[in-house]
């Protein structure tokens, strides 16, 4: 009898811990919930109260949220201290950082804290997350009363760099797909999208002194048969919308531009800057070598003039600090063989080819340098030695021997390994609990050793899924959990809290017109 009154003491407890857990469906979970008693109710008499460096964030605030509920919210600068969402710039909030928020829920009002307009942002999706989930249809919702719950939230990232690389070259990804996913980026919190613009199937990007690289290399031959919509590029035009809609949702483009390997579309246009100088014929990923042997001719002073003069218009193009430079998968094969390659190696007095790809990479560092620029690459860009100011974006498996070697570099470094946040993977070998399950660090028990570790992404290669679809359930749910795992702390994480929160999270995939693994 004893051990019955135990058993159901212990369920009842479990109930109210998963309750208590739950009740706050916020996805990345905050750090600190202090949950209130009653509701805050939005009607049409509520108005948005916000100084006027706050005038766009209470803007888009309304954008979200008005077309469900059917009435216009009036945004005034004069708080009246009872039914409005207030904003405000509060400096004594420095400790949360750039990106932090404070945000308190009462029957009274609400108000929304942060140190910057950063934080606001991310208050602001927070509120979105409160509301129920009818909130995101875009028209009128009958019926419904726009409660959130009252409570205390004190909110920050655990990581700066909470990322998504976005494969645009084997298969062109639209501007209208692009904007759809920055959105629900911006919504789970996350804020760098990685734009592989260019590799062995397509130059993706308008590079308006070399009209040829699109002109040729972003379309295959019409033997191929290829679907529109999996051709194309972004005209500079087009790049500078994408950026500036990343940019209302603090998103920021860091565009990728493959070097000295995965290059052979270039070589469509300008076959001179291979070793061999043959004129490559693009194939989509399947018909053809997965890696192919053409690479920049290091030893030829006119591939880096055709760099220099690209990255200008790159650097001139994307706001971000970062031009990530690839360096992956760079067969030097024919670097062994040619006769310019080979002169470099010996004027310069190098070791081997890793050296030489070292050598093009510190060369390339240097020039970005001189724009105000950083330098990201792969992570084979250590291998014939890196310098300590470029970024390094961790790829090669996780295992115990990466966790053991890398911390004693002292460049700065993303997570993105293939074992968690390879998202072209099938979800039987990456599923989202074991997504969730990642904590990108060396060593919990030594801060020291992961201080230069700035975040996590998540990786989508589009060789085999390629339409918009497929793409949706190889990124989704899987990038709420990398949400999270950038986001909230590791000891405040639990992935049974996380499942029940992600069930009302997929209802709203569902209205924003997103597919995710599992159901649709
Ligand atoms: C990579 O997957 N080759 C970076
Ligand atoms: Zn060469």
């Amino acid at each position: 009898m004893r051990r019955l009154l135990l058993l159901v003491q212990f369920l009842i407890s479990l109930t109210v811990f998963v309750s208590a857990q739950t009740t706050v469906r916020v996805i990345p979970k905050p750090q600190s919930v202090q949950e209130g008693k009653g509701v805050f109710t939005i009607s049409s008499t509520t108005t948005l109260s916000v100084p006027d460096v706050l005038k766009k964030g209470a803007i888009q605030l309304k954008n979200y949220i008005v077309p469900a509920m059917g009435y216009d919210l009036a945004i005034t600068s004069k708080p009246k201290g009872k039914n409005e969402i207030e904003f405000r710039i509060d400096k004594s909030l420095k400790q949360l950082g750039e990106e932090g928020y404070q945000l308190k829920i009462t029957p009274v009002m609400i108000c929304l804290s942060a140190y910057g307009e950063k934080g606001i942002f991310w208050g602001i999706q927070t509120i979105r997350q409160l509301l129920p989930e009818q909130v995101h249809r875009a028209a009128k919702v009958n019926g419904v009363a726009w409660e959130l719950p009252c409570l205390s939230i004190e909110d920050n990232p655990r990581f700066k760099w909470r990322g998504l690389m976005l494969d645009c070259s084997r298969t062109f990804i639209s501007k209208k797909e692009v904007k759809k996913y920055i959105e629900a980026m911006s919504y789970f919190k996350m804020n760098v999208l990685h734009l592989h613009l260019t590799d062995d199937q397509g130059w993706r990007i308008e590079i308006k002194k070399y009209p040829e690289l699109t002109r040729i290399a972003s379309r295959f031959r019409p033997s191929y048969n290829e679907p529109e919509e999996n051709q194309g590029f972004y005209s500079q035009e087009d790049m500078k919308e994408i950026i500036g809609f990343a940019a209302d949702r603090n998103v920021e483009i860091v565009p990728e531009i493959e070097m000295p390997g995965h290059s052979y579309e270039v070589f469509a246009a300008l076959p001179q800057l291979s070793c061999k100088g043959d004129t490559a014929r693009i194939h989509p990923w399947t018909k053809g070598a997965g890696i192919h042997n053409e690479i920049f001719c290091a030893g030829n002073d006119q591939t880096f003039e055709f760099l220099e003069n690209m990255l200008d218009e790159i650097t001139t193009l994307f706001p971000s600090q970062y031009v990530h430079i690839g360096g992956d998968e760079a067969p030097k094969a024919h670097w062994k063989t040619c006769a310019k390659c080979q002169k470099r190696i010996k004027d310069l007095g190098l070791k081997d080819e890793n050296e030489l790809q070292s050598w093009f990479v510190k060369r390339i560092e240097k020039y970005l340098n001189g724009k105000g620029k950083k330098l990201i690459g792969w992570d084979e860009i250590m291998d014939g030695g890196l310098s300590k100011s470029a970024t390094v974006m961790y790829w090669r498996n996780w295992d115990k021997s990466v966790a053991q070697k890398i911390p004693f570099i002292e460049n700065d470094i993303v997570m993105t390994p293939t074992s968690h946040c390879y998202f072209d993977y099938a979800y039987e070998k990456i599923s989202t609990e074991k997504m969730y399950s990642f904590n990108p660090v060396f060593n919990q028990e030594k801060p020291e050793v992961n201080k230069n570790i700035l975040g996590v992404q998540a990786n989508f290669w589009s060789h085999l899924d390629r339409t918009s679809p497929r793409i949706d359930r190889q990124l989704f749910p899987r990038l709420l959990a990398l949400a999270e795992v950038g986001w909230t702390n590791s000891d405040h994480k639990n992935w049974g809290d996380f499942e029940v929160r992600l069930q009302s999270e997929l209802k709203i995939l569902e209205i924003m017109g997103i597919y995710y693994h599992g159901k649709n």
